[in-house]
């Protein structure tokens, strides 16, 4: 049953998440949201309070230090952050679903011990290393190389627009060891910072999450200990798909608070902003535009839940994570479009926040899976 189990009643613990989030958001993402975006600011400050509020390790189970909440509670966060601060939110969800989640799956106890829980306290920040120069969709076609040496691996290559690059502290690179097994043969490692002949390349300087830090990574001849590969030889390319799974419910509710955001401001505007002797809002014209925003924003939340909720219930969430990234990415660009278009030309200067909200929402149609490749994941589902 496509619905089975879609209980859509939030409990007080949900209820609780939301409002720690939105009170979060509100009261220490919204100041100097602009000048970050403007300067480029990674928010350092609020990622160590974001992770001693427990947002950045919020589903490990509380012996690792998380804070053992379900996907919903998470969705629900999410949302509420990328409503104020998309920049912010790329860094809880890059450390949750992509750092976190795998660690905790397939990591080994002596791994879960010293990287996952420092990652889930928040005292350390993690990121996901898959994609490259020349790789990107086509992810199995790995030109980093893991050579095993015996007790190591000799690291080689390059990897290209890498989240939270230049101020992690653990980063989990694909790589591969036998080219002849295709992607059989690549390896999740875990490469600490400061390992010799690791090297974070230069920051990318963006159209939009510009808080956010993407750099390219640099390996030549890391030695990384074979202690440090996640789970048998040849499961890393298995481990970064079933991680990415859950990352597309984090960025599919990132778009929602992003579109969410930008529609809450529009109808404020539009209650506030006269023209031939009424409110705008009381022209059928933006009405329509609220409706349609109105409505979107309603189904992209409840393909969110669907999906996290199948995560939750132990139920394949392959082709729901995938149409709910795919369908909350498209939101999150008309309804910020439109959300623009109400404001008018006070919609396209920074003071408004729309015009960031508009900005922001492109790269959810780009990361964790381009809305190309959602299609292809879910074409495969449905004929499978
Ligand atoms: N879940 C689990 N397994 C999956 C999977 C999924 N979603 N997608 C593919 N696989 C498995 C397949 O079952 C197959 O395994 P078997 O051989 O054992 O059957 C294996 O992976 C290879 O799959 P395909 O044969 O389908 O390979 P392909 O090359 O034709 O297509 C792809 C693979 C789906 C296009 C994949 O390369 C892909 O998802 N590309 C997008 C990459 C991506 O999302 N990158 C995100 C980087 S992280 C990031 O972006 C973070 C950030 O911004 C914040
Ligand atoms: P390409 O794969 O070259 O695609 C170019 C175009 O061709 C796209 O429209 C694509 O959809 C289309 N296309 C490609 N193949 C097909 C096909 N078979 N059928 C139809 N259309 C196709 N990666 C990480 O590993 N970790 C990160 O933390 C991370 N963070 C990122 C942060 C930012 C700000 C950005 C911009 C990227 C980040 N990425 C990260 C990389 C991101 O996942 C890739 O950019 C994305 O997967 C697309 O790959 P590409 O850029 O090489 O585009």
């Amino acid at each position: 049953m496509a619905l089975e189990g879609l209980n859509l009643d939030l409990t007080e613990e949900h209820l609780a998440v939301q409002q720690a989030a939105r009170d979060f958001a509100q009261t220490e993402l919204l100041p100097n949201v602009i000048e970050r975006d403007d300067k480029e600011y990674f928010p350092e400050e609020l990622v160590r309070k974001m992770g001693e509020l427990g947002f950045l390790g919020m589903m490990v189970a509380p012996e690792y230090g998380g804070g053992g909440m379900d996907t919903v509670s998470y969705v629900l966060a999410m949302e509420e952050l990328s409503k104020i601060d998309a920049s912010a939110s790329v860094i809880v969800s890059v450390n949750n679903s992509l750092v976190c989640y795998g660690l905790e799956k397939y990591g080994s106890e002596e791994q879960k011990q010293k990287y996952l829980v420092p990652l889930a306290k928040g005292e350390i920040v993690g990121a996901f290393a898959l994609s490259e120069p020349e790789a990107g969709s086509d992810a199995t076609s790995q030109h980093t190389t893991a050579e095993d040496m015996g007790d190591y691996y000799l690291l080689n290559g390059t990897k290209n627009w890498i989240t939270n690059g230049g101020r992690a502290s653990v980063y989990l690179v694909m790589a591969q060891t036998h080219p002849e097994l295709g992607h059989k043969g690549i390896n999740c490692l875990i490469v600490e910072k400061g390992m010799e002949g690791f090297q974070v390349g230069k920051k990318e300087q963006k159209l939009g999450i510009r808080g956010s830090d993407t750099h390219s990574l640099m390996f030549t001849d890391v030695k990384v200990p074979k202690e440090n590969r996640i789970g048998a030889d040849g499961f890393g390319f298995k481990f970064a798909m079933s991680t990415l799974n859950g990352g597309r419910i984090g960025i599919a509710s990132q778009a929602l608070g992003i579109a969410s955001g930008a529609y809450e401001l529009a109808v404020k505007y539009s209650k506030e902003r006269k023209s031939f002797g009424k409110a705008i809002c009381e022209h059928q014209a933006i009405q329509f535009k609220l409706s349609d925003m109105a409505t979107n924003i309603e189904a992209a939340r409840l393909l969110c839940f669907k999906a996290a909720l199948d995560k939750d219930n132990h139920r394949d969430y392959v082709k729901s994570a995938a149409m709910a990234k795919l369908f909350c990415s498209q939101v999150a660009m008309d309804t910020t479009v439109e959300a623009v278009q109400v404001h008018g030309g006070y919609g396209f200067v920074k003071e408004f926040h729309v015009e960031r909200l508009m900005r922001d929402a492109k790269i959810t149609q780009i990361y964790e899976g381009t809305s190309e490749i959602q299609k292809m994941v879910i074409a495969r589902e449905i004929l499978k």
